[in-house]
């Protein structure tokens, strides 16, 4: 198996111990089926494919835009808060994490206003640790909801609304709130059109979760300071490499090895990282993958660790916990940055023979020496290796994974594109909140509670 496209490699040495030749063409050739079924678009959630173009889709004034709006705020806002969950905020999130410097804020580094998030959950305490920064800075929201529904981001935006409207007053406000939301349908396109606020929209043919690479996750990007041309030009990059109909394409392969290792009892599929830099893109990751196979009682559960600092922690349960486990290790060949270990005269801890190596060679060493143990304790191990973590290969990263989910999920016979299990949970909240309409199921629950 071979896949050699200057962007992403895959080394699949760590799962040869688990499979043999004749099993992996077999899966390989499922998945060229599942791909043909993604790419034609006669499968399952076929509504849903939009996702498929957007880097090729030219939207030159839209990015424009972006643009503007993040040349504008920079001028008068230190912090823009970005309201929005699930694939309405971790591709964001995940893309602020891996680009942008961590201490930019103490550094006064300036790239653009700090990004700070709200609606991801609903957690009183934070909401009002929120406001108290939010009292202090001068700041503007971004709100995201493709149904405009939802009920987090609602109950976040009504607190922020009313806070800048009251700071501001309601015509400056206006300028300080941009929707991204459906064209036509939902209650925040109802504000967003009553109250004036500039918007963006979210494609009807692209999902929550596959919407990285509309205003959902490049708005509050550009706004940040990332260079999103350079992110839809290696997702566009990566799309060339998906499309092609054949065994050494990359996400086909991927997509081969997972569910192969799946059938043999490995339902547990860990993203490994070696940088903290790439921890919320384990999540956005987790998300793609969850919400899309976690269905009809089938799925790989997804999982994510942080490594070296998990070797501390889950290093034990994944070296010699049950065996239902698989490793993907996502990482880059090269830092962005230059470091190496000093020289100390004392050598107390006997590590001057490392005095002058990088600390990233430590890293990967560090790497290899975890793949060969985990490997032994029977935990097969896909290495997946980008150039370096840059806007570039982040877009592609993004969309590889979204096209290797396509095609996995149709492996399994799933409908990658819906989430109907999520309606349950919301269902029961409104009842027991007393939502009219919801009384009887809610004097149900209340038996059971
Ligand atoms: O992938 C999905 O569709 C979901 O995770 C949604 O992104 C999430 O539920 C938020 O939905 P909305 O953007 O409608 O507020």
């Amino acid at each position: 198996m071979e896949s050699k496209n200057k962007i992403l490699d895959i080394d699949i040495k760590g799962i040869t111990p688990f499979i043999n030749s004749r099993e992996l063409e077999l899966s390989l050739s499922k998945a060229l089926e599942a791909f043909d079924t993604l790419t034609t678009r006669k499968g399952r959630g076929n509504d849903y494919l939009g996702w498929l173009d957007l880097p090729t889709d030219n939207n030159r004034p839209e990015q424009d835009a972006m643009k503007k709006i993040a040349a504008e705020w920079k001028l008068k806002a230190q912090v823009v808060v970005v309201i929005g969950i699930g694939g309405s905020y971790l591709g964001s999130k995940a893309a602020l994490e891996a680009l942008l410097h961590p201490f930019a804020n103490e550094l006064a580094l300036n790239q653009g206003p700090k990004i700070l998030f709200a609606g991801q959950n609903l957690s009183q305490d934070y909401m009002a640790e929120l406001m108290d920064l939010l009292e202090e800075k001068e700041y503007a929201a971004i709100v995201i909801s493709k149904s405009g529904t939802t009920t987090e981001p609602a109950i976040a935006f009504r607190i922020i609304k009313n806070h800048l409207e009251t700071k501001y007053g309601k015509e400056e406000a206006a300028t300080r709130i941009i929707a991204v939301t459906d064209k036509s349908r939902g209650a925040l396109k109802e504000v967003a059109s009553k109250e004036g606020y500039r918007t963006f929209v979210i494609p009807d043919d692209v999902g929550g979760r596959y919407s990285v690479l509309t205003p959902v996750g490049l708005l509050p990007m550009a706004v940040a300071g990332v260079n999103i041309d350079s992110m839809i030009q290696g997702a566009a990059k990566m799309r060339e490499i998906c499309m092609e109909r054949s065994g050494n394409n990359i996400a086909i392969q991927y997509a081969a090895l997972r569910n192969l290792l799946y059938g043999k009892g490995k339902t547990i599929e860990i993203l490994v990282n070696f940088n903290p830099k790439l921890q919320y893109f384990a999540e956005w990751w987790k998300q793609l993958f969850g919400e899309s196979e976690g269905k009809e009682g089938k799925g790989i559960f997804p999982a994510s660790v942080n490594f070296t600092s998990d070797l501390h922690s889950m290093g034990q349960y994944i070296q010699e916990g049950e065996r239902i486990m698989f490793e993907t290790v996502l990482d880059m060949k090269h830092p962005a940055r230059e470091y190496s270990v000093g020289n100390d005269p004392a050598d107390v801890d006997g590590l001057n023979f490392l005095a002058g190596m990088e600390v990233e060679q430590v890293n990967k060493k560090a790497r290899a020496g975890t793949k060969l143990a985990h490997i032994d304790g029977g935990v097969p191990n896909i290495l997946l290796e980008a150039e370096r973590l840059d806007a570039f290969s982040l877009g592609a990263l993004f969309y590889f994974f979204e096209f290797a989910c396509g095609v996995s999920a149709y492996m399994l016979g799933i409908n990658p594109f819906d989430q109907p299990g999520v309606e349950d949970y919301k269902q029961n909240m409104f009842a027991l909140l007393g939502k009219p309409g919801y009384e009887e199921l809610a004097e149900k629950l209340k038996e059971r509670l």
